[in-house]
């Protein structure tokens, strides 16, 4: 049976090029709405979201990061920062509100990516006037796909990184 959950996840790649079309604003506000939604450890909730959508925002952020300079040309993109005390948990927070928020967006044909990552945005954050108490973990830009996906992975062989009971026991 067609599980659509899975499917997004199959089919869910990096896109770093984008169409010239805006996010219609009910798009965009589901997806961080997405994030909101997350689960967190202890349900502490140690993120904030900034949904960018001016050009010369998006311009300014291209620009800030070293690893997503196509952030200039997405229709939008999401700050993702966390509260730098929560450590190592506020990584996993925000990490698992950035999956869902790029998987709503694919449910919406949105492409999105993955940009930077902590302790390396700290441009971000002042730029965009996040107070001290964060770290920027990512930037996700947002937008149409360019091109047509074809949603091939290249992964590892599910044998690979998939034991079944004990590790080396192949899942059969
Ligand atoms: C934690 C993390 C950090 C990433 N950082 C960047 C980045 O800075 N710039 C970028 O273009 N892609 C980045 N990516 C995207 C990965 O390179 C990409 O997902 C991976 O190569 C697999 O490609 P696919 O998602 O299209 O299957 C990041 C992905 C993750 C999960």
């Amino acid at each position: 049976m067609a599980n659509e959950v899975f499917e997004a996840v199959r089919t869910l790649m990096a896109i770093r090029q984008y169409a010239d079309r805006p996010l219609p604003a009910d798009v965009a506000r589901r997806i961080v709405e997405a994030g909101q939604l997350t689960a967190s450890a202890s349900n502490i909730q140690p993120w904030h979201f900034i949904l960018v959508r001016e050009r010369d925002a998006l311009r300014k952020l291209g620009s800030l990061i070293r690893t997503g300079p196509y952030t200039a040309n997405a229709a939008a993109a999401v700050i993702v920062a966390y509260e730098k005390e929560k450590g190592e948990f506020g990584i996993s927070d925000a990490s698992r509100a950035i999956q869902s928020m790029m998987l709503a967006a694919w449910g919406d044909g949105v492409g999105s990516n993955w940009t930077g990552f902590a302790g390396r945005l700290e441009n971000v954050r002042v730029e965009f006037g996040l107070p001290d108490v964060y770290d920027v973990l990512a930037v996700v830009p947002l937008g149409y796909p360019k091109q047509k996906v074809i949603g091939k992975k290249k992964r590892k062989p599910l044998g690979q990184v998939v034991s079944a009971e004990r590790f080396g026991t192949p899942l059969s």
